[in-house]
């Protein structure tokens, strides 16, 4: 793993970025893994400026969120869909049938929302760059801390640590947050040929110890990345600042 500690989060963007965009560059009709949250949104306004500048299009990539809300409708604000759509989506000149996500489905029809979902990216030939940000507990899209790495798509009750952190989305529109979501497993994840990942801020510390110099365990499901060939971690200073201490 190549760690690279960073003054800020606009630093962070501008180095994460230029390697999604030099991707992009390179292979036409690249296949992106995209993730939300807050700590990805420099980097997707670092990539609408570039696009802005006509330095990049994305109207041939393919794109695979890496998780969705369940029971909720993309049109929600507070669905990935919108916030993707938000953020870099609707300000560029993506294609929206080269679009992919996991839809919030209900709970019955999960497990071929998953299986679907599997395919799509089979038959995409696989993801290029997976971007990744990291929970307070560990988590990589929503696989929480758990008794196993799960490989395929799957529907996950999401943790009380989870919840915590999210809800304030929903409650700033009054909303009630879903307790469970639909994610890429782990396996997905790890099958992306080069993986970015993104920490900032204190609350991140524990989690980012783990991941870099823990044991790999399902307890904490970043570990997981010790174990990929090409994965590439932007922390700023608050995040990285237990590494190296034991
Ligand atoms: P954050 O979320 O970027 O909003 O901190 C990251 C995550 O939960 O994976």
């Amino acid at each position: 793993m190549k760690v690279i500690v960073l003054e800020n989060a606009f630093e962070i963007s501008k180095q994460a970025a230029d390697i999604i965009i030099r991707q992009i560059n390179n292979k036409h009709g690249s296949v992106l893994g995209f993730a939300t949250g807050a700590s990805p949104v420099e980097t997707y306004k670092r990539i609408v400026e570039s696009y802005e500048r006509g330095e990049v299009s994305l109207k041939h990539i393919t794109t695979f969120n890496l998780d969705e809300y369940a029971d909720i409708d993309r049109e929600n604000v507070n669905s990935y869909y919108y916030f993707m759509k938000d953020n870099l989506f609707g300000k560029t000149d993506v294609n929206f049938d080269k679009v992919n996500f996991l839809s919030g489905v209900k709970h019955e029809e999960a497990e071929a929302e998953c299986e679907r979902y599997y395919n799509k990216i089979k038959e995409a030939g696989g993801i290029d760059i997976q971007l990744l940000g990291i929970g307070v507990n560990g988590h990589i899209g929503f696989n929480e801390p758990g008794d196993e790495f799960m490989d395929r798509p799957f529907l996950v009750e999401l943790t009380q640590s989870t919840i915590d952190a999210n809800s304030k989305y929903f409650e700033a529109v009054g909303a009630k947050m879903p307790h469970y979501a639909l994610t890429m497993g782990i396996g997905d994840i790890m099958r992306a040929k080069k993986i970015v990942l993104i920490a900032t801020g204190a609350s991140k510390a524990k989690a980012i110890k783990a991941l870099v110099e823990g044991e790999v365990t399902p307890e904490c499901p970043a570990s997981i990345l010790q174990l990929h060939s090409d994965v590439t971690i932007f922390l700023d200073k608050e995040s990285a600042a237990l590494l190296g201490n034991s």
